[in-house]
């Protein structure tokens, strides 16, 4: 069979892509139905984009790379195909839109995309060989029990990063970029909780509050929730992209930095309360009990009997509460891959190799890895659509 395109991955990337190349267009997946990660997304109503999506807010070891897609096919592009497809949205929180009722939406939106765009979507469908002769691409294709060579012009790595490989995650996208010469970054979990040794927070497993983490040099304010095994949430999942092993993070529990004043003021007018007590009205009864134990800072008396110097100290081991995780629930519950193909390689215009004509790159298998909260999805819809754009140039101009 000859095309023009084969696109590996019928995920965020791959379908975006499929959706706005010209000529033939083959998307092969080897799961039973496309977009599954689309689909559980978001609590299954798929965080889709962000409001405030920049190039600021992805990590890369070329922090300039996503710029270009990014400014091609913004969060607005995105959001007026949701429209045009009727699908009712709302924002959440910080500029993360959600679909009214159900990730499937987006998932049946993007296939539809794909079908008017007259590519051909096989699923359950594996390659099992590829070469590339100088001018073309040798595809084995198996499928259903049955082997097909594809001959095409363009294949695109939209295969995604190693998160979740029980949701069939694999390293696809790196081994094929190796095989023709481009450079593959070293990979780790990203947005994803993190472990310490011995249950230390089993106790507090449940709690919430709003928190700011900090790890290398990143705040994030959001809000932090103790678990059996560690420390997740938003801010953990955020802060632990840009965390080191053995380094520690930084959680500041009074973020808005007015508890020290709000003591102060209690003190003169309410001197006989516990501190505790003062404490509970600003922070979870569990984790005040735990506190001393979790922080060593000393809770006890009333607030007639803490000084400014000792309410100035426990404010400060509240807002400077140094942690150091053994480490992360990694790749099995990580919702990104930080890392992966290297973009010195690839056109940041095209999201095509510099030294293999017609090889493309694009969604989380490259490294370009957003914050949690639509960006993720906003790089594989920007990703995807640069490098149909430019293989549909590339096929009209032929
Ligand atoms: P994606 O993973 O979407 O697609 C890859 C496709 O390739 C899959 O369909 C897979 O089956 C297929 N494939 C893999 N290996 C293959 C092989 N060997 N042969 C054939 N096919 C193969 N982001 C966000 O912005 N908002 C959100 O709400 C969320 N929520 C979220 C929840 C959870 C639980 C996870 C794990 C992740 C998120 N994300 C997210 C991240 C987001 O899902 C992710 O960044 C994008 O799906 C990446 O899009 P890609 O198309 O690159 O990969």
């Amino acid at each position: 069979m000859q095309i023009d395109t084969l696109i590996l991955g019928a995920g965020a990337a791959g379908m975006m892509c499929a959706a706005h190349c010209a000529g033939r267009t083959l998307v092969i997946d080897h799961a039973r139905a496309p977009g599954e990660k689309i689909r559980i997304s978001g609590g299954g109503r798929c965080n889709f984009t962000n409001l405030y999506a920049a190039p600021e807010s992805f990590l890369s070891a070329n922090p300039h790379f996503c710029k270009s897609a990014l400014g091609r096919y913004t969060q607005w592009d995105f959001i007026a195909l949701v429209e045009a497809h009727g699908i009712a949205w709302h924002e959440k929180t910080l500029g993360q839109l959600f679909c009214d009722t159900s990730a499937k939406d987006i998932v049946a939106m993007l296939r539809a995309e794909v079908t008017r765009a007259g590519a051909d979507l096989w699923l359950q469908t594996s390659l099992v060989g590829l070469t590339h002769d100088g001018s073309a691409y040798q595809a084995e294709l198996e499928r259903e029990g049955k082997r097909h060579s594809v001959t095409a012009r363009n294949i695109v790595l939209a295969t995604g990063g190693k998160s979740i490989p029980k949701m069939g995650a694999t390293g696809l996208a790196y081994d094929i970029a190796r095989q023709f010469g481009l450079h593959v970054t070293q990979t780790r979990a990203g947005l994803v909780p993190f472990t310490f040794p011995e249950g230390r927070f089993a106790d507090l497993a449940g709690v919430a509050l709003p928190v700011r983490a900090t790890a290398g040099g990143t705040a994030f304010d959001e809000a932090m929730l103790f678990t059996h095994r560690g420390l997740s949430g938003p801010a953990m999942l955020q802060i632990s992209s840009y965390w080191q092993e053995g380094t520690p993070i930084t959680v500041d529990l009074d973020p808005s930095g007015t508890l020290y004043d709000t003591l102060r003021a209690q003190r003169s007018q309410s001197g006989r309360h516990f501190l505790t007590t003062e404490l509970a009205r600003h922070l979870p009864a569990r984790l005040i009990a735990a506190l001393p134990h979790q922080t060593g800072a000393a809770l006890t008396g009333n607030l007639a009997d803490q000084s400014d110097a000792a309410l100035s100290q426990l404010c400060n081991q509240l807002r400077h509460w140094q942690l150091t995780p053994g480490g992360t629930e990694g790749y099995r519950t990580a919702e990104v891959t930080l890392g992966g193909i290297d973009t010195d390689g690839i056109s940041s215009k095209t999201m095509e190799a510099r030294t293999q004509p017609g090889l493309y790159v694009i969604g989380e298998a490259v490294d370009v890895t957003g914050w949690l909260g639509g960006y993720n999805f906003q790089w594989a819809w920007a990703s995807g659509a640069a490098a149909g754009r430019a293989i549909t140039a590339r096929t009209s101009g032929a």
